[in-house]
């Protein structure tokens, strides 16, 4: 009896591992073809003049929309991740050394990666945000191209990333922004430039940088990844509703919340927060508060 009982459960198991298997499998081929397709863009000419003032401005948002923090400090690149679960993700080298950005890589070729999310072969760029940089002003997409393009060049070769089979599985359930060319809609044109008066309308437009994790309504939700806290609601109706002005700024400049928690930068990229002007985060503040 036990032993027949024994038999029967493993081939349960054996059928069951059997499905998850040819599961697993479909997901990687899918995975595998999106990221080969082959996009094509109209080129789009975007002026770039080398003037001081677009190169602190430039400066400014490079640090503000965490280009550094996967890029690196001097923005030649990184391994972000390496593990068996994830795999090896890297961010690219975006400077003219050796493993960086090829010498003839254009002001059009770098409009396309912001824009589109694709590299200069129309191949699919992996885990690049481009679907947030997609929303940039033009004015502003100039200064971060601008100020890029004005990097010293650094040597650092780069391997290439290769993925784990969760980040496959996340990516095929849309638990995870690996394909962002898939999210982008390709057609809408760029605003010229935003308003740089301080309200709501200015929070709004820097709240693109906070939906990623904190949803398209700020309201929150399931952890980024397994392993990582739940996104708190940062409307008016989660703590942020109870805060003041005072308070919403030096927690984004100290990870430090008013009910005394001290947020990881692992989880909450406070250290990028921190760096936005007084100006900026009180209009984060204005537009969290403006969303019932
Ligand atoms: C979440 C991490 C992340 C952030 C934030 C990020 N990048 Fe990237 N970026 C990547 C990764 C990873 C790649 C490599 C993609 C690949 O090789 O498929 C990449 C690729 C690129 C490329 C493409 C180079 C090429 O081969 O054509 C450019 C340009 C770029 N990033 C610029 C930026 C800028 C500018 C910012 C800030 C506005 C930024 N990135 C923010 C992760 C990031
Ligand atoms: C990489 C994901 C990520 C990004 C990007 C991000 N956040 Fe967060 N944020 C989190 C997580 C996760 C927590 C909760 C951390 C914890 O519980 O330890 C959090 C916590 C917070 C809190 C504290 C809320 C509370 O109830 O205590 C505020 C405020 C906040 N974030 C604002 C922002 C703003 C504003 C932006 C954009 C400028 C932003 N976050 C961008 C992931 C993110």
């Amino acid at each position: 009896m036990v032993k027949k009982i024994l038999k029967w459960t493993g081939l349960v198991l054996g059928a069951f591992l059997v499905i998850l298997c040819l599961a697993y499998a479909y997901v990687s081929y899918d995975i595998g073809q999106r990221m080969e397709k082959k996009y094509t863009f109209a080129p789009e000419r975007l002026d770039v003049a080398q003037d001081q003032a677009l190169l602190s401005r430039g400066k400014h948002l490079v640090a503000i929309k965490g280009c550094t923090d996967c890029h690196g400090p001097d923005l030649a690149g990184k391994v972000m991740i390496e593990d068996r679960a994830l795999g090896r993700l890297v961010a690219a080298n975006l400077t003219k050394g050796q493993g960086g950005l090829p010498a003839h890589y254009s002001t059009t070729d770098w409009v396309r990666a912001l824009r589109h999310g694709v590299d200069p072969n129309g191949k699919a760029l992996l885990f690049m945000p481009s679907h947030e940089t997609t929303l940039l002003s033009a004015q502003d997409m100039a200064a971060i191209i601008a100020y890029c393009q004005s990097l010293a060049p650094v040597d650092k070769p780069l391997p290439a990333s290769d993925l784990g089979p969760v980040v496959k599985v996340m990516a095929y359930l849309d638990k995870m922004p690996l394909l962002s060319v898939e999210k982008i809609d390709h057609g809408k044109p760029m605003v010229a430039q935003v308003d740089t008066v301080e309200g709501v309308a200015m929070g709004k437009y820097l709240a693109v940088s906070c939906s990623g994790c904190h949803g398209t309504n700020l309201q929150g939700g399931d952890p980024v990844a397994p392993g990582f806290p739940p996104v708190p609601n940062i409307t008016r109706a989660g703590h942020v509703g109870k805060w003041t002005k005072v308070q919403f700024i030096q927690t984004l400049r100290t990870g430090k919340t008013p009910e005394g928690k001290q947020l990881s930068n692992e989880n909450m990229p406070w250290k990028m927060t921190a760096q936005y002007t007084d100006k900026e985060l009180a209009s984060l503040y204005q537009y969290c508060q403006s969303i019932q």
